[in-house]
């Protein structure tokens, strides 16, 4: 295994190639909407003509290609357990947005060993060549291997919704992200806002929190209104930017996509070369 870790050590210094900008959509509390966040996002990254790669990685309950409306033969289980490239595992929309499916079978659920980690951090290093950003939808709370890619993202988008028992939970996440050392950019969404006040308040208390108990900086975003057109475009299985393009809903996360893109030209210094899959590698195997 030290092995394989030094030769993808070799590989990363080698490589003078740009590597995708890895983000991470996370929350506490679950059902809060980071799917349908990274979703969207990937759709107007992709309308910007951004190469994105959306990655699900709530394995056993994924649900971006049911929302997405498209099939996907193979998910990341298969690239574990087979030998695929991940690359084999990579699905396009009609609408020409790029995924990788969770799974959502209980069959899907992974036990993670040695050679399935080295096997995903040597597809993860080969697809960040082909992506300007890789969006990786989590599962709810911290419990799982996956965790760790959420740990080593260069920016994690922080969902929450004005409910307190969210606020608390999305906290509770970042608290534990901070614990776990994470050096990565914070950028926090409020979700299902009745207005746009309620949305502010519910940012800046997090905001306030984070900087006193966390000692932690973190970018307010932007808020998302509570919107009908959200439901209505996922039990149509498709994205509400696409299916809703002048709601409400869409043009706020349109601004706040490219707020994001502003802003993201000013961080780059967490986006070294090779970062990502090196904190990954670090956090996986625990070397120095
Ligand atoms: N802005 C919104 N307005 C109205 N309804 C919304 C909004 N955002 C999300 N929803 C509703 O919440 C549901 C859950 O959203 P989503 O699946 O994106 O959450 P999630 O955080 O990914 O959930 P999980 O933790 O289970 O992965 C959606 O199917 C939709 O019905
Ligand atoms: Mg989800």
């Amino acid at each position: 295994m030290n092995d394989q870790a030094q030769k993808l050590r070799k590989m990363i210094q080698t490589s003078k190639e740009t590597q995708a900008k890895t983000l991470a959509v996370v929350s506490g509390k679950g059902g809060v909407g980071k799917s349908n966040i990274s979703i969207n996002m990937a759709v107007q990254f992709n309308n910007r003509r951004l190469r994105v790669l959306l990655f699900d990685l709530d394995v056993g309950m994924g649900n971006v290609n049911i929302i997405l409306g498209s099939t996907s033969t193979y998910t990341l289980s298969d690239f574990l357990y087979q030998d695929f490239p991940l690359e084999r595992i990579v699905y396009q929309t009609d609408e020409g947005i790029s995924y990788i499916s969770a799974g959502n079978g209980l069959n899907e659920a992974i036990e993670w060993n040695a050679a399935m980690v080295s096997k995903l951090l040597e597809g993860l290093r080969e697809i960040q060549l082909q992506y300007d950003y890789i969006i990786f939808d989590m599962a709810a709370g911290a419990t799982s291997a996956t965790l760790k890619i959420l740990l080593a993202a260069d920016d994690i988008f922080v969902i929450s919704t004005p409910e307190p028992t969210a606020m608390t939970d999305a906290y509770s996440m970042m608290k534990f992200m901070c614990a776990e050392g994470t050096d990565s950019d914070f950028f926090l969404i409020c979700n299902r806002a009745d207005n746009e006040k309620q949305g502010k308040e519910t940012l800046e208390r997090l905001q306030k929190t984070a900087l006193k108990f966390l000692q932690k900086e973190v970018v307010l975003l932007g808020v998302l209104p509570e919107d009908a057109h959200v439901r209505k475009a996922v039990i149509s299985q498709t994205a509400f930017s696409i299916k809703f393009p002048r709601s409400s809903v869409s043009t706020k996360l349109e601004n706040l996509v490219d707020q994001y893109l502003n802003q993201d030209r000013f961080l780059k210094k967490s986006h070294e070369p090779g970062s990502f899959i090196n904190k990954l590698r670090q956090l996986f195997f625990k070397e120095e």
